[in-house]
């Protein structure tokens, strides 16, 4: 795209602390790649608010990050994406992705008995953007959706092995494993970092989908086909990473520390309700 700079920032947002994972993802798939994270901390949850809602605080995050002069804008909210993706995207000439196709489109790809189940907020279930996105890449595949809400608050609690995340997990899930999928795509940008129990209770035969890493496999695509890969040598000790949170910084600062290597080296909190809507 013509006037868009190759050495500009990405552009990431979510509710709040969970669109780490999909930033996280960047980091380690673009390393050469700076970013503006924005997380939504004083709105979180995203999960169970109404489509017009969702669609008005993405596009005041959307507002906020071009003044930021990103080169493209990853809506790192599963929430976000499948509510008010398609909207924003009309109105910001600015390339975007968000992470419900990518997802969607791997779990067509690799399941073999056609049954794939999503486990996502209240709202991403209702909107069923993934069974619909899946079914457009594989007609034949059954999606069985699931709301998880509790797994949020455990993740951000920080419980990410505990016999209580277990107990509510095996909850969750056996409705899921009763019908046999083989495929279960984490459609919540806080279910990675409880993988691995996810996975100890599915069993090896399911195969888990995180869309974090699939969306920032699909960046690089993007950026690379745009021809807007950063070429410049980043300076290590230059603000490669900002954070912005719409609620108490120290505290988004120290979950992100937590699952995040590269060191979060500062994050600060803006009014995001003075953006024009
Ligand atoms: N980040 C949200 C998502 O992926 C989960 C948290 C929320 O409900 O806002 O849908």
């Amino acid at each position: 795209m013509d006037g868009i700079r190759k050495n500009a920032p990405i552009g990431v947002f979510d509710s709040g602390v969970g669109g780490l994972t999909v930033a996280r993802e960047i980091m380690r798939q673009l390393p050469n790649e700076r970013i503006v994270y924005f997380g939504d901390t004083a709105r979180v949850p995203y999960g169970n608010k109404s489509k017009d809602t969702v669609t008005r605080y993405s596009r005041q995050i959307a507002r906020f990050l071009l003044t930021k002069e990103v080169k493209t804008i990853v809506v790192a909210c599963n929430t976000a994406s499948a509510y008010a993706l398609d909207e924003i995207e009309k109105e910001i000439h600015l390339p975007m992705i968000g992470v419900v196709k990518p997802g969607a489109k791997v779990a067509a790809e690799v399941t073999k008995n056609g049954k794939i189940g999503v486990i996502a907020t209240q709202a991403t279930i209702d909107s069923n953007s993934y069974s619909d996105y899946i079914k457009q890449k594989n007609p034949q595949a059954t999606v069985l959706g699931k709301a998880c809400p509790l797994f949020v608050p455990l993740v951000e609690e920080g419980l990410l092995e505990d016999p209580v995340t277990d107990e509510i997990a095996m909850r969750y899930l056996s409705e899921l494993i009763d019908v046999g999928i083989d495929t279960l795509i984490l459609g919540c940008t806080h279910y990675p970092l409880i993988r691995k129990t996810i996975g100890r209770i599915m069993g090896d035969g399911v195969t888990l989908v995180n869309p974090a890493y699939e969306t920032a496999r699909a960046l690089k695509r993007q950026l690379e086909e745009r021809n807007l890969l950063n070429e410049e040598k980043i300076d290590l000790g230059t603000n490669q990473y900002q954070f912005f949170v719409s609620d108490d910084a120290d505290k988004f600062k120290n979950f992100a520390n937590s699952i995040i290597r590269y060191g979060i080296l500062s994050a600060k909190t803006i009014n995001i309700e003075e953006q024009n809507e």
